[in-house]
């Protein structure tokens, strides 16, 4: 097999992937724009943007409904990023990819669906601590309408899950286990395939929070034998407004409909309506045509490049700025061990995290700071918020070094 190293470094421009990308040749605050912010939202590439306005300029139709030509181009264009994402995450069957507006609302719609049908008093629905407030919110609310209890797996010092404890508290009625693949604020790489494995010993589907997770590593949802898996377009240089949820046909098909409206029907009379068949039982109402379109070339974009470039990319980033980031005395660096994606979450000692960021923004620096919308995962640490740095591929080491060098002036103030 190839040398992953040697492939990178014949085969990768970054200078080449920057081109792709007009928002990054900007100044902010009289700097060259430092972009890393990417884990809330990634740029987008021209060929992305471009068939936005394709679409909007040449052939903006409803889908699914009209039998004229702009409709028909319209719709399978649509149809065909719902089989690139099949191939994409090697799901069995185009049918089992369902659009929706992002991870958010993929996990909301597993919550109100699978879980109103399923759980009942006393069941358990097991999250972890390192959740986002998306996969934790949604199953509280499922938990407290049908009486099922709510279980939470710990995370380590190291920010890595406890996995022992994750043992002791499956068991036979645990019916849903939903946990996130790669931490927004951590980085940290779950063991997710193992906990696939535990949880399907014990009877209990397993749903994995994949938006972290799908634009950096090789995500096959059949290998990794997943009942539901959810993520977003903007966080893989896609368009916002746009995600993916992934289910086995079995469950999708047992599952009642989200929203009723047009398209998810078979037949309505006043007396019954019966449901479409899946996907478009999920697809209620216009889907965002134009976002699932140019999500095409998002995939496309990956695709060309390869995840083992990008991740071979990403990596060298992250070590880089953890490297230079430990050698600052003042700096905490959370989840400091290498099962990560290109995410670095750290403090600088008595300095809130916001001061940090508008100092860092002041030198065309971009990050974000707070809570990240983990803040169960912020009281575990004790801590109100980090900055965190995610990393893309089109981010440079020069780009790094300026952060290091940035951070290094901040915490010596
Ligand atoms: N979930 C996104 C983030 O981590 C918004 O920034």
């Amino acid at each position: 097999m190839e040398d992953p190293v040697i492939q990178y470094s014949t085969r990768f421009d970054v200078r080449e992937i920057r081109s792709m990308f007009p928002l990054l040749d900007q100044e902010v605050n009289g700097y060259p724009l430092t972009y890393f912010d990417n884990a809330a939202t990634t740029q987008k590439p021209v060929s992305v943007i471009e068939s936005l306005h394709n679409y909007y300029t040449g052939y903006n139709s409803n889908i699914h409904r009209g039998i004229h030509a702009l409709a028909e181009k319209a719709t399978e264009a649509y149809e065909l990023t719902r089989l690139t994402i099949q191939e994409f995450i090697n799901a069995t069957e185009k049918e089992e990819i369902i659009f929706t507006r992002g991870t958010t609302e993929g996990i909301n719609l597993i919550a109100s669906t699978y879980g109103r049908k399923f759980l009942k008093q006393h069941d358990e629905v097991i999250i972890t601590g390192m959740e986002h407030h998306s996969n934790i919110v949604p199953w509280q609310m499922i938990c407290e309408e049908t009486g099922a209890v709510l279980k939470i797996v710990p995370v380590s010092v190291t920010g890595e899950l406890e996995m022992d404890e994750f043992e002791k508290m499956i068991s036979n009625n645990t019916k849903i286990v939903s946990v996130v693949f790669a931490s927004n604020t951590l980085g940290t790489i779950n063991p997710v395939k193992e906990i696939i494995k535990i949880a399907h010993d014990a009877g209990a589907v397993v749903v994995l929070d994949a938006a972290q997770a799908v634009p950096h590593l090789d995500v096959d949802v059949r290998d990794l034998n997943c009942d539901f898996l959810a993520f977003s377009g903007h966080k893989m240089y896609g368009p916002t407004g746009v995600g993916v949820l992934y289910g086995k046909r079995k469950h999708l098909e047992a599952m009642p409909p989200y929203q009723g409206g047009g398209e998810m029907i078979s037949e309505v009379t006043f007396e019954k309506t019966t449901y479409n068949d899946i996907p478009y039982k999920f697809e209620a109402g216009t889907p965002n045509i134009a976002d699932v379109v140019a999500l095409n070339e998002a995939v496309n974009f990956i695709s060309n490049l390869g995840k083992r470039t990008i991740r071979t990319h990403e990596a060298t980033l992250l070590a880089m700025a953890t490297e230079g980031l430990k050698e600052i005395d003042t700096i905490k660096i959370y989840a400091d061990h290498h099962h990560k994606v290109s995410v670095i979450s750290f403090n600088i000692e008595n300095m809130h995290p916001f001061d940090a960021g508008m100092l860092l923004d002041a030198k065309g620096i971009a990050v974000r700071t707070g809570h990240h919308c983990t803040q169960p995962l912020m009281a575990r640490y004790g801590i109100e918020g980090t900055i965190r740095a995610s990393f893309a591929v089109y981010n440079t080491l020069e780009e790094v070094d300026r952060l290091i060098k940035a951070v290094n002036r901040i915490a010596k103030r």
